[in-house]
């Protein structure tokens, strides 16, 4: 796969693919982590020499219609203060024209008709505004569409983008050959939305950490009382199957509530004494200790999901812990998937994990083995 750092880019046309794909609400952007992570591209393809122009989608408008909601407008904004210059948007993708010195924004390339379908004639238009197609967009690999695998397959030039380039590292070093011993953590909902995960690292761990939803089938799985909690009882034969593969320690205490809600009064109970009208909503203090005694001794640690309701204040202690047992621990740390990336930001740990990835699907689909798309077109294109 080429490198866009070892690439000549004086004078040059280049078109960048970026996950601008951030949370805005009436115009105001809630988190521009993604903005961060893609500033540092912009930057060194412009003190290279060369034209800039960036594309990326921006939730999930429909196809053909230009929706006010959706428009990338605040993050070109944005993306100008972060680089230190003013980003232009353009509107009409059909009239851009790199200019070499330069920097542009296209609008949101899902308001173009053929880009969720990789339709070919798009992907060559794409191709051709362009002498070298930079793909930057870990977040977005995991999609085969004209902006992120189609433009790639027909530009002259196809390369991968420093920040995916770290990306895929970090993936790497804590898959491919983790410092033992590996920990994974694992929370969220529901096992179901994650089995492929649990799967995956259920191979590779030295320990798998599960906690939200995701705990309380593993709980009911080993014969505990989950009492009213978010609990998938059709797959506790798959949860024993993976207890049988590797060590999964269960949370010894739980805190519960009657109702899901925020100010629902907690109560903090061994994990065999839940009611059957309780909820859990948090592991417990024991909990939470044991496990970042385990997060102490860890030479690789991969997190993704929260442990509990951790929104909710009375039922984010869990979460909290792991996130400074993660940051204090010395092990190669890598942590990605949209809710985790929320409690690191709530925790104000960012700084002190190696490595957080901006992908949520891709981040997640990465790590059940899969292949993506956009990375394995830029490898094909290298070796042919
Ligand atoms: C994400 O937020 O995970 C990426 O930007 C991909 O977005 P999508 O799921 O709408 O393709």
């Amino acid at each position: 796969m080429k490198h866009m750092a070892d690439l000549n880019l004086d004078g040059r046309r280049v078109l960048i693919r970026e996950d601008l794909n951030v949370p805005i609400a009436d115009g105001v952007i809630s988190s521009d982590a993604r903005l961060v992570a893609a500033a540092p591209t912009l930057k060194m393809a412009l003190d290279a020499g060369a034209g800039v122009l960036v594309m990326s989608h921006l939730g999930r408008p429909t196809e053909g219609e230009f929706d006010d909601q959706f428009s990338m407008a605040p993050v070109a904004t944005r993306l100008g203060e972060l680089i230190g210059r003013p980003v232009t948007l353009i509107k009409e993708w059909k009239q851009a024209a790199i200019v070499p010195g330069s920097i542009a924004l296209l609008e949101n390339v899902r308001f173009n008709v053929g880009e969720k379908s990789n339709d070919e004639a798009l992907a060559r238009d794409y191709a051709a505004l362009c002498d070298v197609f930079v793909m930057d967009a870990f977040g977005t690999a995991h999609r085969a569409q004209a902006s992120t695998h189609g433009v790639a397959q027909f530009a002259k030039e196809a390369c991968a983008g420093p920040l995916l380039v770290s990306e895929l590292d970090a993936l790497e070093k804590a898959l491919a050959a983790p410092r033992p011993p590996m920990v994974a953590i694992v929370g969220g909902s529901k096992v179901s939305t994650k089995l492929d995960v649990l799967e995956q690292l259920a191979e590779k761990c030295d320990a798998l950490i599960v906690g939200g939803g995701i705990a309380n089938t593993f709980l009911a799985a080993a014969g505990y009382p989950v009492g009213q909690s978010l609990c998938e009882h059709e797959l506790l034969d798959t949860a024993r199957r993976l207890m049988d593969k590797t060590r999964i320690p269960l949370p010894v205490d739980v805190v519960t509530a009657k109702q899901f809600s925020a100010d629902a009064p907690a109560v903090t109970k061994l994990a065999a004494e839940v009611a059957e009208d309780d909820m859990i909503l948090d592991i417990g203090p024991r909990a939470a200790a044991t496990i970042a005694e385990q997060l102490k001794g860890a030479g690789t640690i991969l997190w993704n999901g929260p442990v509990g309701v951790f929104e909710f204040d009375a039922f984010a202690k869990g979460t909290r812990a792991i996130a400074e047992a993660v940051a204090d621990s010395d092990a190669f740390s890598l942590a990605g998937g949209g809710d985790t990336l929320a409690a690191i930001d709530a925790f104000g740990i960012g700084d002190r994990v190696s490595y957080i990835s901006t992908g949520g699907g891709a981040f997640l689909e990465y790590v059940e083995g899969k292949t993506l798309p956009a990375v394995a077109i830029l490898e094909d294109r290298a070796h042919n």
